[in-house]
């Protein structure tokens, strides 16, 4: 079976219809949902290049169906827990934003040379875009290029996680898995689905007890969000909130889990929403002069956090 997975350069999260259709004897599986690693390479670019062939257990090309199955198995909250913590302890390395900036861009590039734009592209273009239209903003320029930078724990010095537990749409742990969460069925795999502390609509938590509280499947989000709050830095709550939420599409898409949210949070879900137009807009083809913009946001990681940051 081949599996093709489509890139629109629009769409990188939800919307992820999968259409099977048959082509002689070759059954083909298509899709629009790109995950947000950049290392479920489509077959063709934007170019119309033809991607060279991965072997089966390089699982570059496994479908984003097979993707989210071993995800919504294996993120429970004893999962999330032991990641948090792990992770938490921030004892891996020392890095500044913009180190850690150039460390996603190289080892991506070398694991997945036909990716047609290196990832601090992405970045870079995310947060030029939000600087055009919301120019006084500039924590949320800022924003724009740090969002992704969790991915490191791609990384072999980041104990090099499975896609599943890095990259893809998040959501929360601990109460109900909402059915508007993308292939919700696999849920009934995951040993807390039949837990009756953690399957009910609250779960562990209670009525407006604020985001911040909910344990959100782990990924890079997460751990981005956990660097850059460790770290102490100064950006305002509603990036951190951007920083955590941003692959949440339960919520920005459905608005599930609202009951969760506390004022603070519904106040910052303004911002998430202008910044996810960006994330997913802004991966279009114009190309970024990293030297040329590299002096503005250098001002603004000095601004914002300390030069070396623990990971
Ligand atoms: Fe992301
Ligand atoms: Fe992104």
């Amino acid at each position: 079976m081949t599996i093709h997975i489509d890139h629109h350069p629009d769409q990188n999260h939800a919307g992820d219809e999968i259409v099977e259709k048959n082509q002689g004897n070759v059954k083909e599986q298509e899709t629009e949902h790109v995950l947000d690693g950049g290392f479920v390479a489509p077959h063709t670019n934007s170019f119309g290049h033809t991607f060279r062939d991965y072997d089966a257990e390089s699982g570059r090309r496994r479908s984003v169906e097979d993707f989210y199955r071993t995800n919504h198995i294996g993120q429970t909250v004893d999962f999330v827990k032991r990641m948090r913590e792990a992770y938490g302890k921030l004892n891996r390395t020392e890095m500044s934003i913009w180190e850690c900036c150039e460390l996603l861009n190289e080892f991506i590039d070398e694991s997945d040379p036909d990716l047609d734009e290196p990832q601090i592209e992405h970045l870079l273009q995310t947060a030029e875009a939000i600087r055009k239209d919301y120019p006084d903003e500039d924590w949320l320029h800022l924003t724009g290029l740090i969002h992704d930078l969790g991915k490191v724990l791609l990384h072999p010095s980041f104990g090099e996680l499975p896609q599943w537990a890095v990259v893809g749409d998040t959501y929360p742990v601990g109460c109900a898995f909402d059915e508007s969460i993308v292939h919700h069925k696999y849920f009934k795999e995951n040993p807390d689905y039949d837990n009756p502390s953690y399957n009910t609509k609250y779960g562990i938590y209670t009525e407006g007890c604020g985001l911040d509280n909910v344990f959100m499947s782990w990924g890079h989000d997460d751990y981005m969000y956990l660097v850059a709050k460790e770290n102490e830095t100064t950006l305002p709550s509603a990036s951190l909130f951007i920083i955590r939420y941003h692959s949440f599409y339960a919520l920005h898409k459905s608005e599930a889990y609202k009951h969760l949210m506390n004022n603070e949070d519904r106040e910052n879900m303004k911002w998430l929403k202008v910044f996810n137009k960006y994330d997913l807009y802004s991966k279009s083809k114009f190309r970024i002069n990293v030297e040329e913009v590299k002096p503005y946001y250098l001002s603004l990681i000095n601004k914002y956090f300390p030069g070396k940051l623990k990971w």
